[in-house]
């Protein structure tokens, strides 16, 4: 893919911008795709994904089966969306798992084009990690998927082996498919995963119906009603994205669990929100606003892997695509009928603003969060037994991971099982990286302290243009190939990934 002059125009205008530091920070690197049409804000209930049953419990595992399939959904009022998920939904049914409890999951493939589902934050064996090139095909599916280096080809279906043996967290599952990743999961191959824990259930914060998982993204509109996406080929047998949105996609309309900016009626009490960002490209900066404009607080108690040792409040968080925080809000001070919105600083106009809740009955609130959520080994500079650098970079039309195109038979470092590493990340662009298998703590941003919401166990993180990353990245669970990579999915699916060898 030769570089396109308009590319060259809009890579050096986001630098420009970007470049400047904090203040002039932004939704990350990309475009904005424009919809044809645009459904209505705050009008549409918030759905909650249903919970996947198994089909069968044994003495090993609990079995579930989900088929990856089309069907048309109204997002906008009276129009179809053709989406892809799993069993037809978008998101897809939540997975839960309890620690300690393994799970096969039965992926069937019904759709026109080959997948790989990995499970983000989780740690699984190498062959049930969604690899790029792992791939289930539908039935009969021609042409062959070009074999490459370390890949396989399964038809029709394949079983996922997740041990589940982690700590209680907020996962959620996507599809990999190597240089598709960006349109699949775009047209809806995502859900939720969330482990939970006898530690977690201990602990008093609110559950059941006030713990609340917001799967946000951002899509467009073509004037029927179908996602908008700018490939090559929406065919999907030729990879990319058309000229400057090889920076990454930005969609104009916001999605909350698949729902377009929909609204939520909660008691006065106190709610979990478990936020992910399944976004492609884009970076939001998160609030709660009261009527009066004051911003509620947000207690985090955790982040992409599990809970913080002890709660953090912000007024607003930074969640770049791949990452997730786990707060608390209390709506508990609000009469009825107040209207709090969750908004989006980094968004203009309609994505300044991501969905509304509703302060609906008056209830007595039993929950509290505790000074101390679970017990957390904080890793120093001195735990790591080496350094690697890895830089994230644009070169001519395509992204890099220190200089390289992703090769599948590649592999750019072989980590020690059980031991950590410091990594460091250099970047030109906003490129949230993400390790696979192995979970981080970030230890410097810029030469800093982290920013106040990157505590605790995280597989994403965000790195801004021009800005060092150094993360303490622990290698345990298993042995084998995983890989890191760049959460935009359009730098991903351009070759920002690379392959590292736990041994
Ligand atoms: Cu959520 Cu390899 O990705
Ligand atoms: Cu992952
Ligand atoms: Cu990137």
């Amino acid at each position: 893919m030769n570089l396109h002059r308009r590319t060259l125009l809009t890579l050096a205008g986001v630098t420009a911008v970007a470049g400047c530091g904090r203040l002039s920070d932004g939704p990350g690197t990309g475009r904005l795709l424009t919809s044809k049409v645009r459904p209505p804000r705050f009008s549409r209930p918030l759905p909650i994904p249903a919970t996947a049953r198994p089909v069968r419990v044994t003495a090993d595992a609990d079995h579930y089966v989900l088929t990856q399939k089309a069907a048309d959904v109204e997002l906008v009022p009276g129009q179809k969306t053709r989406i892809w998920g799993y069993d037809g939904t978008f998101p897809g049914p939540t997975l839960r798992a309890r620690t300690g409890r393994p799970m096969v999951v039965t992926m069937r493939n019904e759709l026109p084009v080959p997948t790989s589902t990995h499970l983000h934050g989780g740690v699984n064996p190498p062959d049930s990690d969604g690899f790029p090139n792992d791939l289930t095909v539908p039935r009969g599916y021609s042409p062959a998927p070009p074999s490459s280096p370390g890949g396989r080809v399964h038809e029709a279906s394949r079983d996922y082996q997740y041990p589940n043996d982690q700590r209680a967290a907020t996962l959620w599952y996507h599809d990999h498919r190597m240089d598709f990743t960006g349109p699949q999961v775009w047209r809806g191959l995502a859900g939720l995963f969330l482990i939970t824990d006898p530690a977690e259930e201990a602990l008093p914060l609110p559950r059941d119906e006030r713990d609340l998982p917001l799967l946000i993204c951002d899509r467009s509109f073509d004037a029927d009603g179908s996602f908008a996406y700018p490939a090559h080929d929406m065919a999907m047998h030729q990879p990319g994205a058309r000229g400057e949105f090889v920076t990454g996609v930005f969609g104009d309309v916001i999605l909350v669990n698949g729902a377009p900016w929909p609204r939520h009626e909660v008691d006065t009490a106190r709610y979990r929100i478990r936020l992910v960002n399944a976004s492609n490209a884009r970076r939001y900066r998160l609030a709660f606003r009261a009527p009066d404009g004051r911003r509620l607080p947000m207690v985090q108690i955790g982040s992409d892997d599990g809970l913080l040792p002890a709660p953090v409040s912000h007024d607003e968080i930074i969640m770049t695509p791949g990452e997730r925080h786990d707060v608390v809000v209390d709506f508990g001070d609000l009469p009825i009928g107040a209207e709090v919105t969750l908004v989006n600083d980094f968004g203009t106009g309609a994505t300044g603003e991501v969905m509304r809740f509703v302060v609906a009955r008056k209830v007595a609130d039993d929950t509290r969060i505790p000074e101390r959520l679970t017990p957390v080994d904080q890793l120093a500079r001195k735990d790591a037994v080496a350094e690697r650098q890895f830089d994230f970079r644009y070169d001519e039309g395509r992204w890099t991971v220190n200089g390289q195109l992703y090769d599948p038979a590649g592999s750019l470092a072989a980590p020690r099982l059980d031991t950590v590493e410091l990594w460091r990340f250099t970047s030109d662009f906003h490129h949230p990286v993400h390790l696979h298998l192995a979970h981080f703590q970030v230890l410097s941003r810029a030469g800093q302290s982290p920013e106040p919401w990157e505590s605790g166990w995280k597989d994403t993180v965000d790195v801004r243009p021009y800005e060092t990353v150094e993360v303490l990245a622990k290698f345990a669970g298993h042995r084998g190939k995983y890989m890191l990579h760049c959460h935009n999915l359009e730098h991903e699916d351009m070759a920002m990934m690379a392959n590292f060898d736990v041994v």
